[in-house]
């Protein structure tokens, strides 16, 4: 399950729909990062701009919830068509959280900053679709990804197929080309990223680099 996850957060906002039709039919997943203001100092898009775009789009989106209570919004983002939620482990009450993911029929991924270290997370691995391992601090697009994270990714990468789980590795922030293969080695399959593919003239072909990137290095891994 490699794939490239574009974020709209990089994109043109007065014209969102366009910048997805820019992907073409390199990327099947749309990372969407919802920001509130409160749990991260930035406010981005909510549910009306999902509904928007799941009425000109088929992608799987991707909602990265950056959000202090998003169990409050939880049905909303399903309603407007929502495919997968991510929720912070550092927003806590996670366990029911994941339980009300899952009772929505929505892909059920929990996200975890940068500084929160293993421990925090690894209890509930057994029961997600996919761990987000923060490789910047989340709240803004265009910054430098944090490579102290690698051995966390390693370590989740390990217990993963150590216990057998099918949990995926997402990893966002900071991810373009001389990054990526980093993350991929340390064995994150699904990577999001803004700036290095809405960032750039033609983000269909970014977005096939990326991937094609990430290919390589998994099949160099074995995996
Ligand atoms: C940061 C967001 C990321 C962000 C990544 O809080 O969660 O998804 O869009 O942007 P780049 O790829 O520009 O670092
Ligand atoms: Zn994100």
């Amino acid at each position: 399950m490699i794939r490239i996850a574009p974020s709209i957060l990089a994109a043109d906002y007065a014209a969102l729909a366009d910048e997805v039709a820019r992907l073409g039919d390199q990327v099947d997943w749309l990372h969407v990062d919802v920001m509130d203001g409160h749990f991260v100092p930035n406010i981005t898009i909510g549910p009306p701009v999902v509904a928007a775009l799941r009425r000109r789009t088929e992608l799987y989106f991707d909602c990265h919830l950056m959000m202090t209570d998003p169990g409050d919004y939880l049905e909303a983002f399903r309603q407007a068509g929502a495919n997968h939620c991510t929720v912070h482990v550092e927003a806590g009450d996670t366990e029911s959280l994941i339980g009300e993911m899952r009772a929505l029929g929505l892909g059920v991924g929990l996200a975890v900053n940068p500084e929160t270290p293993f421990e925090a997370f690894a209890g509930y691995l057994d029961r997600l679709d996919l761990v987000l391992l923060m490789t910047v601090h989340p709240g803004f697009g265009g910054q430098a990804f944090i490579a102290e994270v690698m051995p966390k990714v390693e370590r989740t990468r390990a217990e993963i197929d150590r216990r057998g789980l099918s949990v995926a590795i997402e990893v966002d922030g900071g991810i373009e080309s001389h990054t990526l293969p980093v993350a991929a080695r340390a064995g994150a399959e699904v990577f999001a990223a803004g700036t290095a593919i809405f960032g750039q003239d033609d983000p269909e072909e970014a977005a096939r680099l990326l991937l094609r990137a990430a290919e390589g290095e998994h099949e160099r891994a074995g995996r």
